[in-house]
């Protein structure tokens, strides 16, 4: 490690300026690390440990010598060191500090200095333990945890990344904030806690049986009053310094806690169910709250996932995938606007579905689950949506974002959808046009991108809508903006698109026409509570599929797929292509055709795909590009446009790939034309998007080399145990995550 800097003077030997103090050492941060300590054993404790370099006598000589000075003495403690040291402090030394609260220390120093210096970096490390003093000093604390730094207006920018790097050496992440938002931050999430810790253990321990209670105390007590053995005196000081946002917190809380015990005092189920299910899910996700925003930020992006597929093998085996994610996403908007109870089973518990469930959760929907598929969904009825606390964060999922552009049109609050990179740049302007069309007041970002921003409180009026595209997504968005306007809606598709929306609408009992190629709704009507049963989605079985169909020897069977006819396009080119496919066991279930369906190798030739087939599979041709490489003779897509607003632009990313394994396709603005040909090994980039990351995983079983598809992550959108079902049927692939 290069040295930043010479001399780093630390004030305060106890657990986080010893464990600095050692950490600068053993990495070699700094030239020397001097220690100072009121404490004159804590001070000889450190050198004899080998914490510090040199243990400072005299504390102003130390600081007019130092290059950094570190203050690292209890919040209440620091306007007297400052003061103390002011007198011989070099205009060139650079300060900071690690007090919890940071208000307070900018108050001092414009007391003792009139205004904060310039090099004064006030910080606050977001790490500790119970344990206190310089023995129990660790070089490692600050690893992977972070550090908060809240440089003023006026601060130095040299000093700002100096001591931004100092804490990034000892392995901290360093974010920055202003004062009052540092404060405000920290009282939520560190002092509310602890001070509620303080004062649950002090109330038991002062009831008469409080040794039985103690004694009998199980895990929960434990865990939620750890926090209650740390230092008293410190605790006592940053209440104090803490105060007005710490008043505020426990002010909110109180009123949190008056809400459940109403609730259970009335016996009211769902308003606790409501409670619980919210807090879970927030915990589950915790990592990924934002705060003072809707519950979850979808993170999976800064998971770095590559899957590594060998070349063979063949799949043999009876498999289900995971439920259809547009039948989960509607399932739960429908369920929630209806009165009364939705029970769904099969849901399918991806990112994108989650992120629809979490946005209805935001909105005051209490819905138990999901557990292996089953969710419960305690319906509030069309005008029983609340605010949301903070813009919807959808992730990747292009149907929340467009479908919830209808629903919260037609709502009495303005609300906000924002998605992740991907999501963020694909066209909403589709969406939003109808809905202004309708008197919506709905606002795009740049280039009519996300995030789309929706004034709540207008009267929509039903329009006759003719969609410049097939989409479901635009229809559906449309049908639901459709519910809350007045007088019949229509739309008019160029094109049959899939009917979920249709079908479940009727479902729970909405009446819905449907004329050819026009789809009509009244609006004003309401959704009656129903029982749902997802089947497998066609387009996560279409990856098993097209592996049977390519490999010599597989034969393969998926169960309970949904076979919907506007969704069938890849079973129909399939066969058209020569494979053997059968439908076994058709049934219908909750409205949807389901079946299962055995699929076993033969020959396949290429086509030329019929442009309606393109809607029926508009999923599924990243796998059939699969599917066109390993037949004999050429296939043409054509009218396929849509592909390129997709997760990625999927023609240029499969076209970009299998020319690295070295097969024979060209790229048209519309489609592609493929010839069949030999695929080598090689390295992929799937832009985020999952189903260019699962086709090329099928395609090892007819490639050469090895392949490594990178960016995998959002695998986990639409088919979140895709890995090791692919293991299971006999697919060479493994994943890796950083
Ligand atoms: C979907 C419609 C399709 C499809 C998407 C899901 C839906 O999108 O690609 O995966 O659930 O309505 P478009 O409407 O953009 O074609």
């Amino acid at each position: 490690m290069r040295c930043l800097t010479e001399r780093v003077l630390v004030i305060g030997l106890g657990l986080i300026g010893g464990s600095l103090a050692s950490a600068l050492r053993t990495r070699g941060i700094c030239r020397t690390v001097i220690g100072y300590d009121r404490d004159k054993d804590e001070l000889e404790t450190g050198l004899r440990l080998g914490i510090v370099d040199e243990a400072a006598a005299d504390l102003l000589a130390a600081a007019a010598q130092a290059d950094v000075i570190v203050l690292a003495v209890p919040v209440k403690a620091i306007e007297t060191v400052l003061a103390e040291i002011l007198p011989v402090l070099r205009t060139e030394t650079i300060l900071t500090d690690v007090g919890s609260v940071k208000g307070n220390v900018v108050r001092s120093a414009i007391r003792l200095f009139g205004c904060v210096p310039n090099r004064f970096i006030p910080g606050h490390p977001i790490a500790g333990s119970e344990k206190s003093g310089v023995a129990a000093a660790d070089a490692t604390l600050f690893e992977h945890h972070k550090v908060i730094i809240t440089p003023l207006p006026q601060s130095d920018s040299d000093a700002v990344t100096l001591i931004a790097r100092m804490w990034q050496a000892v392995g901290a992440q360093v974010l920055q904030m202003d004062v009052e938002r540092h404060d405000e931050v920290l009282a939520a999430t560190s002092h509310l806690p602890h001070l509620l810790a303080f004062s649950l253990v002090d109330t038991l321990a002062q009831e008469q049986d409080c040794n039985d209670i103690f004694r009998y105390a199980a895990g929960g007590f434990r865990d939620f009053t750890r926090v209650a053995a740390s230092d008293p005196t410190m605790w006592h000081d940053i209440g104090l310094a803490n105060k007005q946002a710490i008043l505020q917190k426990i002010d909110e809380f109180t009123a949190g806690v008056g809400r459940l015990r109403k609730a259970i005092e009335t016996e009211d189920s769902v308003a606790m169910l409501g409670i619980f299910t919210r807090a879970k899910a927030a915990r589950e996700h915790f990592s990924k709250i934002l705060s003072g925003s809707a519950y979850t930020q979808n993170n999976m992006m800064t998971k770095d996932t590559t899957f590594y597929a060998q070349p063979g093998g063949q799949v043999q085996g009876t498999i289900r995938a995971p439920g259809d994610k547009s039948i989960s996403h509607r399932s739960i908007m429908l369920g929630s606007l209806a009165d009364g109870v939705t029970e769904i089973t099969g849901f399918l518990e991806g990112e994108d579905s989650l992120a629809t469930l979490q946005a209805f959760r935001d909105m005051g929907v209490v819905i138990e689950g999901p557990h292996q598929g089953a969710v419960k969904i305690y319906g509030v009825g069309m005008n029983g949506l609340r605010q949301p606390p903070g813009p919807i964060y959808v992730g990747n999922s292009g149907t929340t974002i467009r479908l919830m552009s209808g629903l919260l049109a037609g709502q009495s609050f303005d609300s906000e959808l924002s998605g992740d990179a991907s999501l963020s740049k694909r066209p909403m302007e589709r969406v939003a046009k109808p809905l202004r069309l309708m008197g919506a007041q709905v606002e795009t970002g740049e280039n009519g991108c996300p995030p789309v921003k929706i004034k709540g409180g207008q009267a929509l009026k039903a329009i006759s809508y003719e969609m410049p595209m097939a989409s479901a997504q635009v229809k559906s968005c449309v049908m639901l903006a459709g519910l809350y306007a007045e007088g019949e809606t229509t739309v008019i598709e160029p094109a049959p698109t899939r009917d979920h929306t249709e079908r479940m609408l009727r479902g729970f009992g909405y009446p819905v026409d449907v004329d050819g190629n026009k789809v009509s709704l009244a609006g004003g009507g309401s959704l009656k509570a129903t029982k749902i049963d997802v089947p497998a989605d066609i387009s996560s079985s279409t990856f098993f599929m097209v592996a049977a169909a390519i490999c010599p020897g597989s034969d393969i069977t998926l169960e309970h797929v949904g076979i919907n006819p506007t969704r069938i396009g890849v079973i129909n080119i399939l066969r058209a292509m020569g494979s053997n496919l059968e439908l076994l066991n058709e049934r219908e279930v909750g409205g949807e055709p389901v079946a299962d369906i055995r699929i076993r190798y033969a020959p396949l030739t290429g086509i030329k795909i019929p442009e309606d087939q393109v809607p029926l599979a508009i999923d599924e041709f990243p796998a059939l590009f699969i599917a066109a490489v390993c037949a004999e003779g050429e296939t043409v897509l054509t009218g396929a446009e849509e592909l390129r607003v997709k997760e990625s632009d999927r023609i240029q990313a499969m076209v970009d790939g299998l020319k690295i394994l070295g097969a024979d396709i060209e790229g048209t603005p519309d489609g592609a034309i493929i010839r069949g040909s030999k695929m080598g090994g090689g390295v992929i980039e799937s832009h985020d998007d999952h189903r260019i990351a699962m086709s090329f995983t099928i395609a090892s079983l007819r490639a050469t080399g090895n392949i490594e598809i990178r960016e995998c992550a959002n695998v986990a959108t639409s088919f979140p145990n895709f890995i090791e079902l692919a293991q299971h049927v006999g697919i060479r692939v493994r994943k890796e995550e950083k």
